[in-house]
């Protein structure tokens, strides 16, 4: 049965952030901890469908113990990016590609599907009411997580009847604090990310609960980021912990790992591989060894390594360590086709270059 969409009810804030207190916030916002004023709140349940759509004040939530979420994990998110364009307006990147991966996910963990006008009107909405918190910040954004969790009060193992859908947002900065030019990634070889048939391709917290051991162990190592090889045979070279892999090579071709359920597809890998071959290069989603990834590193046939995600944009990595050895991208630093993809690439998102995929979603 097609539901029609449930209308967004807007609460008053009693007492939003006061400017001052506001502008000392997001003059250095970092990542993830300076939260905006609103949040947007959705209900499901298996007799009524979405229901109860509120964009109001942000808050804490109040939650059974014998919550499904807090025990068994039935949760997904998303990840995207508010930016301000030149003449002041807010856009979206993709938000339909967000919501089509959200239901991705959601399929996955068997929760119910978000209608994707409902997901991308939502968070407009969210934006449009948060606008001030936008960081004047170099590359600052307000990054946007939408999720959803299992929210029926029962302790047996099955799909929850009841969930809760909910948008929040923060002010952003650099994702990396170091600030270092390029970022050196730890091989993980104990842990592995995500199986055949697994929830690799699906953005749910249970992922990155499973990731934490082995990102503990990369900072243990001093390293930014690890970076997972495939379950079966410890060999392919899949993605980092929270961002997608790209290979460059002296003949000015790229490689990326295909993503073919193990790995998540990003949205940024996605407009990366256009942008590249818009710009006459080719690229290959093809699976590569770690050991040809050091040989290649080595003899200088592989140039540049960088990792991108809506969180990380492009960031180049300079080095790679593993237990036994070490090896180091290029010169150490970023490489020159990083820098003209990540510039092309974020020129369209802040609306300084003109946009013929219809990428940029305009809030106001
Ligand atoms: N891979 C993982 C595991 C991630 O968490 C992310 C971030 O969302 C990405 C890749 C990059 O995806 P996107 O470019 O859609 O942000
Ligand atoms: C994102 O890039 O949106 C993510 O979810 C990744 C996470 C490391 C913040």
């Amino acid at each position: 049965m097609e539901q029609s969409l449930p209308a967004l009810i807007r609460l008053d804030h009693p007492a939003p952030a006061p400017d001052e207190a506001r502008n000392g916030l997001i003059a250095d916002p970092g990542f993830g901890r300076v939260f905006t004023d609103h949040m947007v709140t959705i209900r499901y349940s298996d007799d009524l469908g979405w229901h109860s759509a509120t964009l109001g004040p942000r808050g804490p939530l109040s939650l059974d113990p014998a919550t499904a979420v807090l025990h068994y994990a039935q949760e997904i998110f998303e990840g995207l990016k508010a930016y301000r364009l030149t003449d002041g307006s807010m856009a979206l990147f993709r938000p339909d590609a967000n919501a089509r991966r959200f239901n991705q996910s959601a399929r996955r963990l068997a929760m119910p599907e978000l209608p994707e006008q409902l997901f991308i009107d939502s968070i407009k909405a969210l934006i449009d009411a948060d606008k001030a918190w936008f960081p004047p910040v170099e590359g600052g954004s307000i990054y946007i997580r939408p999720f959803m969790i299992a929210s029926e009060v029962f302790l047996g193992v099955k799909p929850s009847s009841e969930y809760l859908f909910m948008v929040i947002c923060s002010a952003a900065g650099n994702y990396f604090k170091s600030g270092a030019p390029a970022i050196k990634i730890w091989v993980s070889e104990n842990y592995t990310r995500a199986a055949p048939g697994g929830t690799g391709a699906a953005k749910c917290g249970g992922n990155y609960a499973a990731s934490l051991i082995a990102q503990q162990e990369a900072t243990g190592q001093g390293c930014d980021q690890v970076v997972f090889l495939d379950a079966a045979e410890h060999r392919w070279v899949e993605e980092l912990g929270g961002m997608n892999l790209f290979f460059v090579f002296d003949d000015g071709s790229i490689l990326t790992p295909p993503a073919d359920g193990t790995i998540l597809q990003g949205i940024t890998r996605d407009s990366l591989i256009q942008l590249a071959r818009a710009e006459g290069l080719t690229v290959r989603e093809e699976n590569y060894a770690i050991d040809q990834w050091r040989e290649d590193a080595q003899s200088g046939r592989l140039v540049e390594t960088f990792a991108c995600g809506t969180a990380a944009v492009v960031t180049p990595v300079g080095s790679v360590h593993g237990r036994e050895d070490s090896f180091t991208i290029g010169s150490g630093g970023p490489g020159q086709l990083t820098e003209k993809l990540r510039s092309r690439l974020v020129d369209i998102q802040r609306g300084t270059a003109p946009d013929p995929y219809g990428w940029v979603d305009r809030i106001n």
